[in-house]
């Protein structure tokens, strides 16, 4: 018989190696490798191999220009939820909805199973990290007991697969996929290995069944917690679930989807009631928006296909000793460092001796390159101690040359930024519309001549 040769896989990347070692090749990460025996395939196993018949099947080819019809999609009515999911989830559809532990994960998917069963759709919630009577509870307290929402407590693999089968489900909740564990393997809940293979098992049985199957996994910022990752490219959808601890908003975000756009945000808030949906991020965003201090600047932002005002500010003060610290929260300090880098060579700025921190107001994450001129704009005011203009706001993207390049959906950004009160805009050069003021910011430089002139005016007053 062959020798059953030992596997080395790291417990952050899933990357498989022959040989342990102290660090992971693939991801760099220290003492994430964990020895496996690999097993057969699952499946594959004498008690469950099937007939070659059953095996072998024909393959069926097809035009591209078939007629094919929008999926139908099972509606929460939730309409931050079924907006990210690109219009309802899709029915034998496979959703990953990943986040940190505690941010409400459960929370959520509760209410919407509740919600689809109130519909009329068969829905069960299998948790594998609380009792029944927990989730009862939560449920109470949600003011959700009486959804016809069948439930469970189960980790083993193959029991929730049986009980699936018996109930054929429209939609099940697998919270979390960490706590499964498959017989077919040696490895322990948790790992990689079980991970992936409970996943699989259950993303097969989706499409069979035609069960639409949301997995919960939790992740860390820093990617700490294994599994999830794995499980992205299986499924038709990835989800996350983000948001700061202290604050009461959550976001959920689309990060894959088959079936729909990515990018695009719901916004939730927490309440005793659980997470209520929020319409109009913007005004929650800027609510208890400071007085006319230097250092903010409020982004007209776009998530998806809807527009998102933020505020981003920023401090620029004379660092104590040594190297100057920065500290970037919400958005990305490789960024942060090229826009410092643009208004140190083009404009002759110079924060070489000065701590910079900068922070998206309310734990909001921005990832659009349009948000450039805005932290460029927070920057400058901090520096030269120069509020904006309390009614304005800012966007465009910047180039390493310091031209100001224009950005997509121009028109949303302003009339979004319009009907929240404001009545100016830095924005690049060549807008036409009559709905702001619009000061058109051509190159860094410009912003900053802008930016300036505003600071003599308070200089003289
Ligand atoms: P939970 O849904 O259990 O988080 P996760 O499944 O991601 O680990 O939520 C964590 C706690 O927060 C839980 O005690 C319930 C509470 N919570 C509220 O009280 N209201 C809410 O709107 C949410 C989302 C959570
Ligand atoms: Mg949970």
């Amino acid at each position: 018989m062959a020798r059953v040769e030992s596997i080395y896989v790291c417990q952050s990347c899933g990357g498989v190696q022959a040989k342990w070692a102290g660090r992971c090749d693939a991801c760099g990460s220290w003492n994430t490798l964990q020895e496996e025996t690999p097993s057969a395939p699952l499946g594959t196993s004498a008690s469950k191999a099937k007939p070659a018949s059953a095996r072998r099947s024909k393959m069926n080819w097809v035009d591209l220009g078939s007629q094919t019809e929008d999926p139908p999609r099972y509606q929460t009515g939730i309409s931050e939820l079924d907006r990210v999911c690109g219009g309802g989830i899709v029915p034998g559809s496979a959703l990953l909805v990943g986040g940190d532990p505690g941010i409400g994960k459960s929370t959520l998917l509760l209410q919407v199973v509740a919600k689809l069963a109130q519909n009329g759709a068969k829905a069960v919630y299998v948790s594998g990290e609380e009792a029944n009577d927990q989730v009862r509870r939560r449920a109470k307290r949600l003011g959700l007991a009486d959804a016809p929402v069948a439930l469970a407590s189960e980790t083993a693999l193959s029991t929730i697969l049986d009980g699936l089968k018996a109930e054929q489900p429209d939609i099940a909740i697998i919270d979390s996929v960490q706590t499964l564990w498959s017989d077919q393997l040696a490895a322990a809940p948790g790992t990689v290995a079980q991970v992936r293979a409970c996943a699989q098992e259950l993303v097969r049985f989706a499409k069979k069944r035609n069960t639409a199957i949301i997995l919960v996994g939790h992740v860390t910022k820093d990617g700490q917690i294994a599994g999830p990752r794995v499980v992205e490219h299986m499924v038709d959808g990835v989800l996350y679930f983000e948001g700061e601890r202290g604050h009461q908003f959550r976001i959920l975000r689309a990060v894959k989807n088959r079936f729909g756009p990515t990018d695009e945000i719901g916004v939730f808030e927490m309440s005793d009631l659980g997470l209520r949906e929020v319409e109009n991020p913007s005004a929650l965003f800027l609510d208890g928006r400071g007085g006319d201090a230097s250092g903010a600047a409020v982004f007209a932002g776009m998530e998806g296909t809807r527009p998102v005002l933020t505020e981003i500010q920023a401090l620029v003060a004379p660092a104590a000793f040594g190297t100057p610290r920065r500290a970037v929260v919400g958005w990305d300090s490789g960024r942060l460092a090229m826009v410092l880098a643009v208004l140190e060579a083009r404009c002759g700025l110079n924060f070489g001796g000065r701590d910079v921190y900068l922070n998206v107001a309310g734990g909001f994450k921005i990832n659009e390159p349009a948000a450039d001129l805005a932290v460029a704009a927070a920057l400058v005011s901090s520096l030269f101690d120069s509020p904006l203009p309390r009614d304005s706001v800012v966007f465009g993207e910047l180039s390493l040359s310091g031209d100001v390049r224009p950005v997509g959906r121009t028109e949303l950004r302003l009339k979004e930024s319009a009907k929240l009160g404001f009545t100016q805009a830095f924005a690049p050069a060549g807008i036409e519309q009559d709905t702001l003021r619009i000061y058109g910011i051509d190159t860094i430089r410009a912003l900053v001549e802008q930016l300036d002139r505003g600071q003599s005016r308070d200089d003289d007053a």
